[in-house]
């Protein structure tokens, strides 16, 4: 009776270890551990076997390697080669795409990828195969991996409007998305406290826009303000090394120019943009000494929503919004652009002579059925350049414009009505996929409000239960905000996202049946040992 119970403990033991060992996240579709165990070792001399198709690949490993363990591989054309990393793309048989297999064995690594992304996933997958500390003799251990995505939209979004982050923390977080096998990163550009992206056409955006005289201090109200002066912006040829960066990595970078409201700092280098140009911005509690003392409008040292937003009334707001959208849209090869759409107060609107002037004009019942024509005027813009507006999901407010993406924040209500009307969705509802929120019930820094442990990340359903049959399909994934408020540090973003952030790519990534709880928390052990390695900050829970 024990030996029967001490050799199932045993074997229960053993499983744990090797699956620790091949606990590669996100949990691919399907794995296999060589029966008897047994490892490949990359080694110096081992040799990267690819195509011209797949230098990018190449280049991508071996920056890994260099940066990791110190070494790189000489990579040849010769499919005959030993002791080698093989990578192919080419159609694969009943795999879906962009599906991929990785095979370790004794003869050595083959990576076979329905096209160049998905050899890209094989990379990843093996890179969470490798040591989890520096060395020269990497032993892989001999497995097979049979893997594809389950939604085509896995993303994470960085709040830089907030809080700046420098290009070089920009690129680290890129690389953290392809780690985690992610493709979409949501660049949250503009908002009430700063403007942070070069616009040629009106320079004002920059050099007024993207700095303010202060910030508060402390959780809001705040307890007082620093005094100092904060900001910063990315210039063109900034947006276009991080865009070349990611495409590199196949992320798509998805910009978001915040409309009708978040829009002070634009409004503070613009007046005119504002229902009333000459109403000075309200000072706040604790605003700085310099803008108590300053008049006319402002970019905001304090957090929240605030009413003064672009005027719908006047067409000089178009033609502004237009312009900026044109030199965003000449930078960015996304075929989603993001308008924001949430959070703006119609009180200005309510008063507004041209506002009002339009509402008649337009026929529109009420300030929502404008913010409907405001947005849907955009779309349309847009879409004559060829591409989609994403929207928070207030877009829907008053009637969505026709061809719109949401993005339902708010809970999963909007994406719900949206899919019903056979527009596509992605979630990032606040319950469970917001990281600015606190990871523990303890206190362990200043956060926006909210808790969201590790667990509650991984129970996340992109696919709504109450979604009809056939919608599912609307619904092209789901991500993760980071909102900057109560981070201004590259450490503390880090400490937000990390370890939530692997959670969520296993959502995103592994198939619903196979998603395990207990099996993501035994993958973890090396995980966080890989934090390590890659020099991220991250919480975790004594
Ligand atoms: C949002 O969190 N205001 C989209
Ligand atoms: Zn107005």
């Amino acid at each position: 009776m024990f030996k029967k119970s001490f050799l199932a403990l045993a074997v229960l033991l053993l499983a744990i270890i090797s699956h620790a060992q091949v606990g590669i996240i996100p949990q691919p579709v399907e794995t296999t551990v060589a029966t008897g165990g047994g490892a490949f070792r990359i080694n110096r001399q081992t040799k990267i076997v690819a195509g011209k198709d797949l230098q990018n690949s190449v280049k991508f490993i071996n920056g890994y390697l260099k940066k990791f363990y110190g070494f790189e591989l000489a990579s040849t054309k010769n499919a005959k080669a030993t002791n080698a990393v093989h990578l192919r793309a080419g159609k694969i048989a009943g795999l879906a795409k962009p599906g991929y297999t990785l095979d370790v064995k004794k003869t050595g690594i083959v990576i076979q990828g329905s096209t160049d992304t998905a050899v890209f996933y094989g990379i990843q997958s093996l890179i969470q195969l490798l040591p989890t500390v520096k060395g020269t003799d990497l032993s892989v251990p001999y497995v097979s991996v049979k893997d594809y995505p389950r939604f085509a939209y896995r993303g994470m979004h960085l709040d830089v409007a907030r809080n700046f982050f420098p290009v070089s923390f920009v690129k680290k977080y890129i690389d953290n998305l392809a780690l985690h096998k992610m493709n979409y990163f949501h660049w949250h550009l503009t908002d009430d406290q700063g403007w942070r992206i070069e616009i040629s056409k009106y320079p004002g955006l920059t050099t007024a826009g993207a700095f303010r005289d202060g910030t508060i201090i402390g959780h809001y109200p705040g307890t007082g303000n620093d005094n100092t002066r904060y900001g910063g912006f990315y210039t063109k040829q900034e947006v276009k090394e991080v865009i070349a960066y990611a495409a590199e990595r196949y992320i798509t970078i998805i910009p978001e120019i915040e409309l009708p409201g978040h829009s002070s700092a634009a409004i503070a280098a613009y007046p005119w943009l504002s229902c009333f140009p000459a109403k000075e911005t309200s000072i706040p509690k604790n605003a700085s000494e310099a803008s108590q003392l300053k008049k006319g409008k402002k970019v905001q040292e304090t957090w929240g929503v605030f009413e003064d937003i672009y005027c719908a009334g006047k067409d000089s707001t178009f033609l502004f919004l237009q312009d900026v959208l044109d030199e965003v849209v000449a930078l960015f090869p996304s075929k989603m652009i993001h308008i924001g759409g949430d959070e703006a107060p119609k009180d200005h609107w309510k008063i507004c002579p041209s506002c009002q002037a339009r509402i008649k004009k337009e026929g529109l019942k009420d300030e929502h059925q404008l913010q409907s024509y405001f947005i849907q005027r955009i779309e349309k813009h847009v879409n004559a350049k060829g591409r989609t507006i994403i929207g928070w999901d207030e877009i829907l407010e008053g009637g969505l414009a026709p061809n719109a993406v949401v993005m339902s924040w708010r809970g999963e209500k909007g994406g719900i009505d949206a899919a019903k009307e056979n527009h596509f969705v992605i979630m990032t509802p606040g319950s469970h996929v917001y990281f600015d929120h606190a990871q523990t019930r303890d206190k362990d820094s200043v956060t926006f409000g909210g808790y969201t442990p590790l667990e509650k990340v991984y129970s996340y359903e992109p696919v709504p239960a109450e979604l009809p049959a056939g919608k599912e399909e609307y619904v092209l994934g789901a991500q993760a905000n980071l909102w900057s408020e109560y981070i201004r540090y590259d450490s503390k973003a880090e400490f937000q996202i990390f370890p939530r952030m692997s959670a969520l790519s296993e959502v995103l990534w592994t198939p619903k049946e196979k998603r395990n709880w207990e099996k993501f928390q035994a993958a973890m052990i090396r995980q966080f040992q890989r934090y390590d390695l890659w020099d991220v900050n991250y919480f975790h829970e004594k």
